[in-house]
């Protein structure tokens, strides 16, 4: 039996919007990840676990030929009516596992993963098959979370201090950097190259924001004056960007291995 939650909507799983350094986070991820499959007139781009599908509708309005994959039949529901506000051609939905992708070789030129690897009981299949059906030369575009970041690494720190040298009273519930109950892997930077370093010569590992989470963060970026909290954000990005180790988000991405 596959312990997969295909009824759940966007709220849980996706702050989007909530706080400013949420959405610097989840802007940035989008466009980074978007930008690595080389979007384009004619490219036949394959979304992987498209969710609501506003990846894959983006891809469209850039020209490309996009299918949107996933299981959630609730997803390609909410997918398809926000396919329907825009003018065009759309991208077309497929109901199917990531790890089993219904598609033949070599029939894309890139495939795209964004903020789901976590979710799948069989990543690195998926990976294999994302591998499989993308053309030689190609792009196969990961983009996952990273549990070993700068502010999980803080947090954790931080609370470990405050309980059990301050005595602090444990706090209850997840935190941020506990992996949520829906994920099966706690993916860091080592991790990530390992399983896609099988299936992809891994050109691409880029790191997205730094600090994303951190309470003193969130408060300080939401109380700043616009421009200083962006040009802040921004900064830190390109710190992510130097070292993607301690990043919030990676991005990796490469052509299939031959
Ligand atoms: C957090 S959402 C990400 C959606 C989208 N890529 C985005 O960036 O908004 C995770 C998605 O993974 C899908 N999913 C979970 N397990 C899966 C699997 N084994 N194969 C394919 N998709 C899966 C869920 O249905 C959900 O739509």
């Amino acid at each position: 039996m596959r312990v997969v939650d295909l009824d759940r909507d966007m709220s849980d799983v996706i702050p989007t919007g909530t706080t400013r350094d949420s959405e610097y986070l989840f802007a940035r991820m989008t466009e980074e990840t978007l930008a690595e499959t080389r979007p384009g007139a004619g490219r036949r781009i394959l979304d992987v676990a498209s969710g609501v599908g506003q990846d894959a509708i983006a891809l469209q309005e850039m020209g490309a030929h996009v299918v949107g994959a996933e299981p959630s039949r609730r997803m390609i529901g909410l997918a398809e009516l926000q396919a329907a506000k825009t003018e065009g051609p759309l991208p077309s939905w497929v109901r199917c596992w990531s790890d089993g992708l219904p598609f033949e070789d070599d029939s894309f030129d890139a495939a795209l993963c964004k903020g789901a690897m976590d979710h799948f009981d069989r990543p690195e299949l998926a990976i294999a098959e994302m591998a499989r059906v993308v053309k030689p030369g190609g792009r196969v575009v990961l983009a996952i979370a990273n549990f070993d970041s700068f502010a999980c690494r803080a947090s954790r720190a931080w609370d470990r201090l405050g309980e059990q040298r301050l005595g602090r009273a444990v706090r209850r519930g997840r935190r941020g950097y506990d992996v949520p109950s829906d994920h099966f892997t706690r993916y860091e930077l080592d991790l990530m190259r390992e399983q896609a370093g099988k299936y992809i010569d891994v050109d691409v590992a880029r790191g997205i924001s730094l600090g994303w989470g951190l309470p003193v963060w969130t408060r300080t970026t939401g109380r700043l004056p616009g421009f200083v909290a962006n040009a802040a954000l921004r900064s830190l990005d390109a710190l992510g960007r130097a070292v993607p180790r301690l990043s919030d988000v990676v991005v990796l991405a490469g052509p299939p291995r031959a």
